[in-house]
């Protein structure tokens, strides 16, 4: 009797481990794409004139240094980036002569104007799955804070049109920039459009930021979007973006591609071992780049690294930006390793902003904190005062994209405002004490969102502006989908717990 019981609990394992194993591979089986699946890249040849050509920022100082990286041709040719500053009124002293001996037998070019510069590139092939093209990369250091400059990049006796960009005065207390979480558009999209009426709803905006997955895959065809995209802001304001899981190529461990720092060129000299961390100080902020797609490893470099530059930042405003969110939108279990890795130092170091990507749609998300004694004037952007009395402090989660594709997420109730169905994207504004954090609708050019905080001595407090601005949760679900069927539920419920 006890042998056929032992029998019977041991076939009875057996089923189960069977069991076990199919569902394991048949999960594996569904996401066998999403792992593993990179999408062919077709064959290309790239220009034999400079092309894609991208300033950003140098190293930390991001008032005073820049980079300005390109493409042309195959091999590595003598290259160079001619400048030339202008003087107090934007003008040139003497003029630009399209002359420049560009040509790599003399090793001597020639500045073709007055007060022209020649800064030196470096050159580097890289072979892709299906080509391959030289990359270069002038490093444009200690330059004059306040001043104009006009810049052509030179290829072995191919040169650019000239492109201009303007450098702040160090210690302006103002700052102003962009924030687009993924963009990566597809072949012939939009992009470029929605980037363009931001910049002319924003013409303060200094610098861009990107919050990874700024290309939809690491093809060329989509770096030529990109850069279709990016367009004539790439040239004139410096564009800052962080790696997203789009631009790894999938694998058991995933791998970035060597173009993609020879493109956002600041990463070629500021990454710790494999991981691509970045951190700029412009005026009062200070920028801290995170490379969340890594694995765990990874992830406990970073870690180490952004607990170092926090602790040696002394700027006013600090602000991270990584893809993952670390308390996601889609899913409770979703980036808690990131979340483990980075939010305890995030919060221990006194981060005002959290900037992030990945999940496609809109959210924010604020910290309660004991009610404050700070009652003070605010200098709002259209100088109206406004009384304070927050409960609320930094730092600030905040989640935008600006992709064609839109997730289904769920409603934590941890976040206090979600957007879905369109586009957004974050304009972050300092002045002097006070930092503003506005969402904008990027379809439709609306404001989403707005928030303040606000910094008096040690007293730091967050203003939910954005509380009465309506959220939008706009979504067509197909009947025939279960998942589309009941992410419309949730919207229903949270609408419902909103009363909205
Ligand atoms: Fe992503």
């Amino acid at each position: 009797m006890k042998l056929a019981k032992l029998t019977f609990l041991s076939e009875y394992s057996r089923y189960l481990w069977g069991l076990l194993i199919v569902a394991l591979c048949c999960w594996c089986a569904s996401r066998w794409n999403v792992w593993f699946d990179n999408p062919e890249e077709d064959a290309y040849e790239p220009s034999d004139v400079p092309t894609r050509i991208l300033l950003t920022f140098g190293d930390e100082d991001g008032v005073r240094n820049r980079n300005i990286s390109w493409t042309c041709g195959k091999v590595v040719k003598e290259s160079f980036v001619e400048l030339v500053e202008l003087n107090d009124n934007g003008n040139l002293n003497g003029n630009l002569n399209d002359n420049l001996n560009c040509q790599p037998s003399a090793l001597s070019p020639q500045p073709s104007a007055l007060n022209s510069q020649l800064s030196t590139a470096t050159g580097e092939v890289f072979v892709s799955r299906s080509g391959k093209a030289a990359y270069y990369v002038a490093r444009l250091r200690d330059l004059k804070a306040g001043h104009t400059y006009r810049y052509r990049v030179c290829t072995g006796g191919k040169k650019s049109e000239w492109h201009e960009f303007h450098l702040p005065p160090s210690h302006e207390p103002e700052t102003s920039f962009l924030y687009m979480g993924d963009i990566q558009d597809s072949i012939g999209g939009i992009a470029n459009q929605l980037l363009r009426e931001a910049f002319g709803r924003n013409p303060d905006t200094e610098f861009l930021v990107c919050g990874g997955d700024l290309t939809e895959r690491p093809t060329d065809a989509y770096w030529g979007e990109t850069f279709e995209s990016l367009d004539s802001v790439g040239l004139s304001v410096p564009v800052l973006t962080i790696t997203g899981n789009h631009d790894y190529l999938k694998g058991v461990v995933c791998q970035l591609e060597r173009r993609f720092s020879l493109i956002h060129s600041y990463f070629l000299d500021s990454m710790v071992g494999e991981n691509q961390v970045f951190t700029v100080r412009y005026k009062h902020v200070q920028l801290f780049c995170l490379d969340s797609n890594r694995e765990f490893f990874y992830l406990w470099t970073q870690r180490r690294w952004l607990e170092e530059q926090l602790e040696g930042s002394r700027a006013k405003w600090k602000i991270v930006v990584l893809h993952h969110p670390l308390y996601s939108i889609r899913g409770s279990m979703n980036n808690l390793i990131q979340r483990w890795m980075f939010d305890d130092i995030i919060r221990e170091h006194g981060v005002d902003v959290v900037l992030q990507g990945h999940e496609h749609a809109y959210a924010r998300m604020t910290t309660s904190s004991q009610p404050s004694t700070l009652n003070t004037q605010l200098s709002t952007l259209n100088s109206q005062p406004s009384t304070l009395n927050s409960q609320l402090s930094p730092p600030i989660y905040t989640v935008s994209h600006c992709s064609p594709k839109s997730y289904r997420i769920g409603f934590d109730e941890r976040v206090d405002k979600f957007g879905t169905g369109s586009r957004y994207y974050q304009m972050v504004r300092t002045r002097g004490d006070t930092l503003f954090l506005t969402a904008w609708d990027a379809n439709d050019g609306t404001l989403y969102d707005s928030l303040y905080i606000v910094k008096q001595g040690a007293d730091t407090q967050v203003v939910d502006a954005g509380r009465d601005i309506p959220e939008r949760l706009t979504f067509t679900p197909d009947p025939h989908n279960k998942k589309d069927v009941a992410f419309a539920e949730r919207i229903k419920a949270y609408k419902r717990r909103k009363h909205l």
